[in-house]
């Protein structure tokens, strides 16, 4: 099933008028503990869809497009007043970031709309940001925390004049240098050799990226902050993912969380990158079952 959540909102000045931003879509399937799965970037929920089709027949599935992203709006539409809350006058701009934080407080939003109190938090690369910055502002909200491609520690300068220049060079350029660019580093060699389908998938949802979402995200992650310290607080039972060929976040990041998290538990995904879920999902998702039935 999907359908449209209104999200939640920001946190910062240019504060949404949750109607007004009604436009988002989210898969939401089966029944039983429910699951939340959070892409990562420049994708959108599709990346969930084998994760979807095995999962949902235990679990209740919900995959949101991150803010920006997928079928989400990226325009501001209404900017609320000083007064707060009533729409002032319709803007033309479109939100040039999007935080960490204001994702997860979209994701709380969508849990309470949906009516889950814990969900099963599982977060891919942005989505494990996004999945960290949750499971510290509501730890109560979090039954287990799945954490792939992911990385604690935060930005460093060059990471943030990277983030920058790509973010001003995809609203001038679009989504296609990107495309150009990460789909080699963001799929293990074995998947670029042998799995063209996979290939394309993956470009093509690079390509649908609305560019304004993008960079928003990317100014959001250039100002993400260090999860590292909140490590040892996070009393949920974590599942850490890792792909053997991962050059992008590597299997040191994840070792790092495994380090930092007690109750966690480390499975290294042979011939798998970056998008360890699409590239070799059986293996995925054999090892969130296993986790999640211990
Ligand atoms: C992702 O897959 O979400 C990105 O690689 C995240 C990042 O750029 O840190």
């Amino acid at each position: 099933m999907n359908k449209a959540p209104s999200y939640g909102t920001g946190s910062s000045s240019d504060r949404v008028n949750p109607l007004a931003t009604a436009s988002g879509s989210v898969t939401d399937a089966g029944s039983g503990p429910p699951i939340a799965f959070l892409h990562g970037y420049p994708f959108n929920r599709s990346m969930w869809s084998e994760q979807i089709q095995e999962l949902s027949s235990r679990y209740r599935v919900i995959a949101p497009d991150l803010r920006g992203f997928g079928d989400t709006s990226v325009a501001l539409q209404f900017v609320a007043g000083a007064d707060g809350g009533v729409p002032k006058r319709q803007a033309e701009a479109y939100r040039t970031k999007t935080t960490m934080e204001e994702m997860a407080r979209d994701v709380v939003a969508l849990m309470d709309e949906l009516e889950i109190d814990r969900a099963i938090v599982c977060g891919l690369s942005m989505g494990g940001y996004v999945a960290l910055e949750f499971a510290h502002l509501f730890p109560s909200r979090v039954q287990a925390l799945v954490l792939a491609g992911a990385r604690a520690q935060g930005p460093d300068e060059t990471e943030k004049d990277s983030r920058e220049q790509q973010a001003r060079r995809v609203l001038v350029e679009g989504m296609r240098f990107v495309a150009d660019s990460m789909v080699p580093k963001l799929l293990a060699q074995r998947t670029l050799q042998e799995k063209p389908e996979i290939v394309s998938r993956v470009r093509e949802m690079i390509l649908t990226t609305k560019p304004q979402g993008a960079a928003a995200a990317q100014r959001g992650m250039a100002a993400r902050r260090d999860y590292s310290s909140d490590l040892p607080d996070i009393g949920a039972p974590t599942l850490i993912i890792a792909g053997n060929d991962d050059r992008i976040r590597k299997p040191e990041d994840a070792e790092f969380i495994h380090r930092g998290i007690s109750n966690s538990r480390l499975e290294l995904i042979e011939d798998a990158g970056h998008l360890m879920n699409m590239e070799q999902p059986e293996a995925f998702n054999h090892a969130m079952m296993a986790f999640l039935e211990a």
